[in-house]
Order: structure tokens, then C-alpha cells, then sequence
């Protein structure tokens, strides 16, 4: 079975976007959680455009290579001003999660608003061989509560944003996490983790 796993750039405090995210900002103050995408020699074999340092294009790509679909959240979604119609991802197709009708949505998208469970299940058909990718804090921790989150990763970046989006939020219990790999790279540390169930 697939697997399902949550990596995103977060600062050292925690946040995975800055101050006053939203349609039209994105990230709000937060856009330096993205620099590493564009600090290095070496193209990602899978973002066109994206250019890492050699140590992260192995990383980043490892893990952009292996997800088949993604969940998003609602306020991913709505911040990222519903990813033009389309995808986060070049290789995968996006499915919302959502308590609420998305007007916009598009036919290149899958629009749930039954729950996480029906959301990664809906990913996970849509992903083939591939694995699930989840965007956002909120559908994480969703995730985590199901217990169906087998991977996180953080692209820790060193700055204290003091604000923002958090990427984990309230859990009804502790989650015991192995580290599978740490890996020191410019602008940015790789942390990769597997949740112990
Ligand atoms: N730094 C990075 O790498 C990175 C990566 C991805 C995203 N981001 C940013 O991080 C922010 C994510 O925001 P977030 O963590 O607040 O939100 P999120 O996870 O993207 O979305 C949360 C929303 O999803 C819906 N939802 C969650 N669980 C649900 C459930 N079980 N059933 C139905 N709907 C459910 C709810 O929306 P409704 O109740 O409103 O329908 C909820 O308010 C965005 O600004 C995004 O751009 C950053």
C-alpha cells in the first residue's frame, strides 16, 4: 500500500508559513522558508525551475519523486490561490480537503469533505504506485489523530519567524517519531522522520 507522508519547510519556531498568510500573499512574511528551492547549481529532476544545492536536490527529489497525489487543506488551498486550477505537484493530482463547497474547484481536482480518512483514501487511488503527500498543519494533524501518517519531514530553516501557521497542532497524545536521516545542507537541515505506531 502506499504510503503517506507530510515534508514541508518550517522554520525553527515551528511555522510553516509567516505572518498574515492568504490568497494573493501566499506565505505572507514567510517566503524565506522557500530560499533553499533556489540556493544551489543542482535542477530538481522533478520542479521545473527549482535550483538546489546538491545535497537538497537529493533529498527534496527523493521525496517529490515518490508522491503520486496530494491532500491539501482548505487554507492551503484558498492561500495558494487554488494552485491556478491545477496541482502543487507536476506529477500528481490534488485532492481538498474541505468542510465546505469550493466553487472554483476544477475538473484536475478532487474536492472531499468527508473527512481524512475519505481524503487519503481518494489520494491513494489517484496515486497508482505512488505515495500521498499532505499539505498543510491542519490536515496533518488531522492525519496523525487517524493514525495514518506514516513519514514526516521537516525542511527546518534556520530562522525564528515568531509567527505564522504552525505545522503541528493539537494532538489528543504523544507521537513517537524514529529519525530515519538528518541531513545539514545550505540554508536548510533535512529531517526525516518515521512515525512509530
Ligand atoms: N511551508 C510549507 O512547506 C508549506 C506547505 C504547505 C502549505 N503551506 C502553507 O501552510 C498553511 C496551511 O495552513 P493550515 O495548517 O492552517 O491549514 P490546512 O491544513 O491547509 O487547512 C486546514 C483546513 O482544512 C479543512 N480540514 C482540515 N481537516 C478537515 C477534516 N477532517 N474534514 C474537513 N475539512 C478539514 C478545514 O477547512 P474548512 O473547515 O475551512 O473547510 C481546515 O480549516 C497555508 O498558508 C499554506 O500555504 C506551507
Amino acid at each position: 500500500m502506499s504510503k503517506v507522508l507530510s515534508a514541508h519547510a518550517v522554520s525553527v519556531d515551528g511555522y510553516i508559513t509567516g505572518r498574515d498568510p492568504g490568497a494573493g500573499r501566499g506565505l505572507g512574511d514567510g517566503t524565506t522558508l522557500f530560499d533553499w528551492y533556489f540556493a544551489g547549481d543542482t535542477p530538481s529532476r522533478v520542479f521545473d525551475g527549482f535550483k538546489l544545492s546538491e545535497s537538497s536536490a537529493r533529498v527534496f527529489d527523493a521525496f517529490a519523486g515518490r508522491v503520486g497525489a496530494v491532500v491539501a487543506g482548505r487554507n492551503t488551498y484558498d492561500d495558494s490561490d487554488g494552485f491556478g486550477g491545477g496541482s502543487p505537484h507536476p506529477n500528481a493530482r490534488l485532492v481538498v480537503l474541505s468542510h465546505r463547497p469550493v466553487p472554483e474547484i476544477s475538473e484536475r481536482q478532487t474536492l472531499v469533505t468527508t473527512g481524512i480518512e475519505d481524503a487519503i483514501a481518494a489520494a491513494r487511488e489517484a496515486a497508482g504506485d505512488g505515495d500521498v503527500g499532505l499539505m498543510g498543519g491542519g490536515v496533518l494533524t488531522e492525519a496523525l489523530k487517524a493514525g495514518l501518517v506514516d513519514e514526516v519531514v521537516l525542511h527546518q530553516v534556520p530562522v525564528l519567524l515568531g509567527g505564522g501557521r504552525p505545522f503541528f497542532q493539537t494532538l489528543p497524545e504523544h507521537v513517537r517519531l524514529r529519525l530515519i536521516e538528518a541531513v545539514p545542507a545550505p540554508g536548510v537541515t533535512h529531517l526525516h522522520y518515521a512515525v512509530e505506531r
